[in-house]
């Protein structure tokens, strides 16, 4: 059974801080091994991870970092491994959450210890957005630290294979619409690619995005929302032909293999997470050559938004261990080390602007600019149940391909939420 926050906790948390609190830090204090889970592994995610590795086990020589990454895109296995170990009272010392309604279920599960106390000392509440912050605090405690923030709503393309086909990258969902129809007919290209069924779920929350607006999707998320309006059903029905020109075989495969179609000059498009970059960083492509961008169309102005943040969780076989890696996480120095690698932009925002170049760059500007709308696939918007419940909604639909079901389930999820 999973234990409450306990006096023997508090008392050698207290000492952490206050080692902290007199200069010393928690790396060169802590000993053993630390222990960090999350969804990091191979292409396109763990180059970021790796380099944060690295400068932590160069600054922490007495402590043998525990890399516990569980593949699959999205967290789909891993979320399920750490809710397990979180019931079974065996937590990692610090583990991957999506600040947001994702972060609250496990806050209200009481599986964190707030880290406020770690934020005062370590002058963290001015460096992060205050909007961000509200999104990891519940009854004035803040519970992790963020790391980053991705956008959700990139339209990737191949740039040679629209010219074959004589279209430019769409704006609105009109001309999207068009345009995939147009490289169906001109060329050999997959129209729109797509991956393990996680990204059907991630196409549909920015066709969502485009078709009801920032002000109807984010109006989604409240509670007691409406999912059985007109609006909600025409947003469905362009999702069911949109989805109609992704490729058959799209369940085999995970993110990556979708989105390096797109490099590879074997589709034309596909809408993927800004994850997307540090993959097409590390096989070489070239961006304006081998790949382009532009928002979801339908989606400029606004950021579909997530964060990776890291937490302590109650009763870590390590605090100390953990402090150290969250200490290096929230640094500003970690967070440049971590994102231009990871194809995000820090959560901080006193980043070295400098660092981030091409992509990132524009996505700094972006995030100044933009108007926000919260991610449900990747923990902003949806607690768990609802995400698991639009899920489902949307592995049915996959199969049956029925549009009217489709929101019938999804007005199922929301009235769920709780
Ligand atoms: C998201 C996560 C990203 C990236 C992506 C693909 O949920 O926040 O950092 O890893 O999944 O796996």
């Amino acid at each position: 059974m999973r234990r409450g926050w306990t006096a023997a906790l508090a008392i050698s948390l207290a000492g952490v801080l206050t080692a902290t609190a007199c200069g010393g830090s928690g790396g060169e204090d802590a000993e053993g091994s630390v222990e960090v889970f999350s969804w990091w592994t191979g292409g396109g995610e763990a180059a970021g991870l790796d380099a944060l590795i690295e400068r932590f086990e160069a600054d922490n020589a007495g402590i043998a970092f525990n890399n516990a990454a569980v593949a699959g895109g999205s967290g789909t296995n891993a979320q399920g491994v750490l809710e397990s170990r979180l019931q079974a009272n065996e937590p990692p010392d610090s583990f991957q959450g999506h600040a947001g309604a994702e972060l609250m279920d496990y806050i209200e599960a009481g599986y964190l210890e707030p880290l406020t106390e770690f934020y005062a000392e370590q002058g963290l509440n001015e460096v992060f957005p205050p909007e961000l912050l509200e999104q990891i605090t519940l009854d004035g405690e803040i519970y992790s630290v963020p790391v980053n923030i991705h956008r959700s709503n990139v339209l990737w393309y191949n740039p040679g294979v629209l010219e074959e086909a004589g279209v430019e990258p769409p704006t609105t969902l009109a001309e999207f619409e068009d345009a995939l129809a147009t490289v169906e007919e001109e060329t050999d290209a997959i129209p729109l690619s797509l991956g393990a069924q996680w990204t059907a779920d991630h196409l549909l929350e920015s066709i969502l995005l485009a078709s009801l607006g920032t002000e109807g999707y984010n109006a989604l998320w409240q509670p007691g929302a409406d999912w059985s309006t007109p609006e909600v059903t025409e947003a469905l029905e362009t999702f069911d032909r949109i989805y109609a020109y992704t490729n058959t075989d799209a369940g085999a495969a995970d993110w990556q293999e979708a989105s390096q179609a797109v490099v590879d000059g074997d589709a034309a498009f596909n809408i993927m997470g800004d994850w997307a970059l540090s993959l097409f960083q590390e096989v070489g492509a070239v961006e304006g050559e081998d790949y382009g961008y532009v928002p979801t169309p339908g989606t400029d102005g606004t950021y579909l938004w997530l964060s990776d943040s890291f937490t302590l969780p109650v009763n870590a076989p390590n605090p100390e261990g953990a402090q150290a890696w969250l200490e290096l996480v929230s640094s500003q120095e970690g967070q440049d080390i971590f994102n231009p690698l990871k194809g995000s932009i820090p959560a901080r925002t006193d980043a070295d602007a400098s660092l981030y170049e091409g992509y990132l760059a524009d996505a700094l500007t972006d995030w100044q600019e933009s108007t926000m709308a919260p991610s449900y696939q990747h923990g902003a918007a949806a607690n768990n149940r609802q995400k698991s419940g639009i899920n489902d909604a949307v592995g049915v639909y996959i199969r049956d391909g029925d549009v009217a079901a489709l929101q019938e389930a999804l007005v199922t999820a929301a009235g769920e939420a709780g």
